[in-house]
């Protein structure tokens, strides 16, 4: 009597259309990789859906999302959800293969807006006037923060610090990358930093403080809010950018000072190198983000897409605040 074989393993991209796995660098940064032939037959599906249709029409950012989750067994949808809002972990290192050439500009900025309008709405970004923004990093630059300046470090902070919209998830995206030595992402979960008790219990923690941004970022009206807030389970999250801060006096200047090293000097800061077509998709209430310096080089080019939103699904899950900044 024959017996049909038994396969050797089960590949879970022949189900799903792509692959989960812990980061070597931090088993709450997954590491989530699609499948070349699902990129292929997502980017087929949405040809016919420029990016200018995605701009103009907002609801065909969720129809990208809905074509591509198909494309993955209707699994992907409730894999993010779930991720995004898990205290443990809230962080995703995305790689769609095949998608690495920044020729493909385009097609990425599709990829990522579908993976963005599962669990989400990605805001207005008043800094491109569209619900994501391309900037490149040269060797030189004149701006009037430290977002494009390559020679230093972008120090630990929350997005959305200084605009009215809530800010839910961060995501960010590596278009293009020549000549580049060093300047890797740097992600701190609160979790693992090592003084969260310490200021997230002081007085001046949940002090109303206010925010203001320099003309670049196009925003009007200064917010107030304290640096930190605390989830629907009690857990502290923060609000907190250096560069944007303004103290009012002596006592919140300092305190904001002592803040600004013990991040930066964290030993659970991690940093995270993240490959041309590759994104990082984080929850932006419990973790900070940045990035480090870059060596000089006349011919550095790096060139980077981010898109910031609410969770459309919060409401239903434990672990997003609705109140924070
Ligand atoms: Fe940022």
């Amino acid at each position: 009597m024959t017996q049909a074989a038994t396969p050797l393993y089960a590949n879970p991209v022949d189900d799903t259309g792509f692959s989960l796995s812990p980061s070597a660098r931090s088993p709450r940064l997954l590491e989530l990789r699609f499948h070349p032939a699902t990129v292929k037959q997502f980017l087929d599906q949405v040809a016919d859906l420029p990016v200018q249709a995605l701009e103009y029409k907002s609801f065909l950012r969720f129809r990208a999302a809905k074509i591509l989750d198909d494309l993955c067994g209707n699994q992907l949808q409730p894999l993010l959800i779930e991720t995004l809002v898990d205290r443990d972990s809230g962080a995703l290192l995305i790689t769609p293969e095949g998608l690495d050439d920044a020729g493909q500009a385009e097609d990425m900025v599709k990829f990522t807006t579908a993976v963005a309008h599962l669990f989400g709405r990605s805001n207005f970004d008043a800094m491109s006037s569209q619900y994501y923004a391309r900037f490149v990093v040269r060797n030189e630059d004149d701006s009037d923060s430290y977002l494009r300046q390559a020679h230093r470090v972008m120090e630990l902070h929350n997005d959305g610090t200084f605009v009215e919209q809530r800010t839910d998830y961060v995501l960010m995206l590596k278009i293009d990358e020549q000549n580049m030595d060093g300047g890797d992402s740097l992600l701190l979960h609160l979790d693992d930093w090592e003084h969260l008790d310490r200021f997230s219990s002081d007085p001046m923690a949940h002090r109303v403080m206010r925010w203001a941004a320099p003309p670049s970022k196009n925003t009007r009206r200064d917010v107030f809010h304290p640096v930190f807030g605390s989830d629907n389970r009690g857990r502290p999250v923060m609000s907190y950018i250096d560069q944007f801060v303004q103290p009012k006096d002596f006592e919140e200047g300092n305190w904001l000072a002592d803040l600004s090293e013990a991040l930066e000097n964290s030993r659970g800061r991690l940093s995270v190198p993240v490959p041309v077509g590759s994104f990082l998709l984080i929850n932006n209430h419990f973790w900070l983000h940045g990035r480090d310096r870059f060596t000089a080089h006349r011919g550095l080019r790096r060139e980077l897409m981010r898109q910031r939103g609410y969770f459309t699904h919060a409401q239903t899950l434990p672990g997003a605040s609705a109140d924070n900044g």
